[in-house]
């Protein structure tokens, strides 16, 4: 019998890891330079942090989570998102006693049931980037330009960035109030899911995706009209401090999240290359999350990339170059082969990417293993090399070779390979 992977679960195949780990790099820089620092936080969690924190009528909660019972009968759940976990473990120990601002973030799987499609998967991964003790406006916009930033530096194009403010708990409630009574009088039009969530939670019904329901939240009510005069000032501070910083913004009102936890700053990166899936990165304000698991009232805000997005698009935009080894050894004969073998380790230690051939074959199925591994160069030691002293070295591209005394090859070797880009190193 033949295994293959869950539905909506993949491989990362060792030709894709290489683009990985590259963007995986580029972000740990640019966190650096913004002063973020790196949080693993485990997989599984208990199940009421992320219904407390995303919220019950959220789809993630209520259809989406990989839940299991433990032998005591509680609920555990692989994490839908970061951000819940990077709360409860700032609370947990007591991170934010260590400074005013702390600036968290975390790179790995997440898991949603979703149904799955272009750009969407079951297991996906995330770039989350949190940042807790301040409540803007000016590092809204700082986290706006770090992820504008992370996009750029993984040289995507095309992009826009969609901002939007969903107030806080003093001007939501007459606006949840206004929708409720909107949806209520379409009800008859609505999906059986949004008739229940005009009830119990009426802006979910802006993250529905059945047709009849986004034709009507088209003329629905729109937050910014209702918001208070703190969010009003903070919203437009906001949007002064992105325009000073020439960060191009559409102004999306309906823009509300699929997540509760969110107040005023709203905001995602979309594409239009990945058809449905179009939202690169999501990202928000959720200043009462954390006094909602327990911990002091300190406010926050963050985002989370997409990474298969991110590498769709990249794949799409570039064809990527495959790494290349620096270098092949040829030996023929037994004392070449150990002679080599000991050059080869040698020059690894030095960040070399070397390549052999572990049986014994002919020179032409060496130098064809060179070729097809792409290698730019081709080290070749013989018995006869052994006894003159000088190895061959040939450029696979150029095709010229020359000779190279066999003392201190090693030495020499690293000053010619060192002079380039290595593979290894690099
Ligand atoms: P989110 O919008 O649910 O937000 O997810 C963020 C990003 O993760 C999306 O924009 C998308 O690129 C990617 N994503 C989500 N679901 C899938 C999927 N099934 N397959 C592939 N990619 C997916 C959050 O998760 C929030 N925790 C973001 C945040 C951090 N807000 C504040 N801090």
């Amino acid at each position: 019998m033949e295994f293959t992977t869950i539905r909506g679960f993949r491989d990362i195949l060792p030709e894709e890891t290489p683009l990985w780990q590259k963007v995986e790099q580029k972000a740990k820089d640019v966190f650096r330079t913004f002063g973020f620092k790196e949080i693993r936080t485990p997989i599984l969690e208990y199940t009421e942090l992320f219904a407390r924190s995303i919220g019950t009528d959220t789809d993630i909660v209520s259809k989406e989570m990989y839940t299991l019972f433990d032998s005591k009968g509680r609920g555990l759940t692989l994490r839908p998102e970061a951000t819940a976990s990077v709360a409860r473990a700032l609370v947990q120990n007591r991170l934010y006693q260590q400074g005013a601002v702390q600036k968290l973030f975390c790179i790995g799987p997440m898991f949603r049931h979703e149904r799955p499609q272009k750009g969407r998967f079951r297991q996906f991964h995330q770039i989350n980037a949190e940042l807790f003790g301040d409540e803007g406006p000016k590092s809204d916009a700082e986290i706006i330009y770090l992820a504008v930033s992370l996009l750029e530096t993984f040289e995507l194009n095309n992009l826009t960035l969609h901002l939007n403010s969903i107030g806080c708990a003093t001007c939501r409630p007459k606006f949840r109030e206004d929708l409720k009574s909107y949806l209520l009088d379409k009800s008859q039009h609505l999906c059986p899911d949004c008739r229940r969530r005009s009830e119990t939670n009426p802006l979910r019904v802006f993250d529905c995706k059945v047709e009849a329901c986004r034709t009507i939240v088209r003329e629905a009510p729109v937050i910014t009209e209702y918001l208070c005069e703190d969010c009003r000032d903070h919203f437009f501070r906001v949007q002064e401090y992105v325009q000073e910083l020439s960060m191009e913004t559409t102004l999306d009102p309906r823009l509300v999240r699929g997540l509760d936890y969110y107040t005023r700053t709203t905001f995602e990166i979309q594409t239009q290359q990945l058809g449905a899936q179009n939202a690169v990165l999501g990202g928000g304000r959720y200043d009462g999350l954390v006094e909602q698991l327990g911990g002091p009232n300190i406010p926050g805000i963050g985002f989370a990339i997409g990474m298969e997005r991110v590498m769709a698009l990249l794949m799409e935009e570039q064809k990527q170059q495959p790494a290349r080894p620096d270098l092949f050894v040829a030996a023929l004969g037994k004392q070449a082969e150990m002679t080599s073998f000991r050059w080869i380790q040698d020059l690894r230690k030095r960040g070399f990417w070397v390549e052999q051939e572990y049986g014994a074959k002919s020179l032409k199925a060496q130098m064809k293993k060179a070729d097809r591994l792409g290698c730019k160069r081709v080290l070749i030691l013989g018995e006869r090399e052994l006894e003159t002293g000088k190895t061959i070295i040939r450029d696979m591209e150029t095709k010229e070779q020359s000779e190279l005394a066999v003392d201190n090859v090693v030495e020499t070797l690293t000053s010619i390979l060192g002079g380039e880009n290595t593979a290894h190193g690099k």
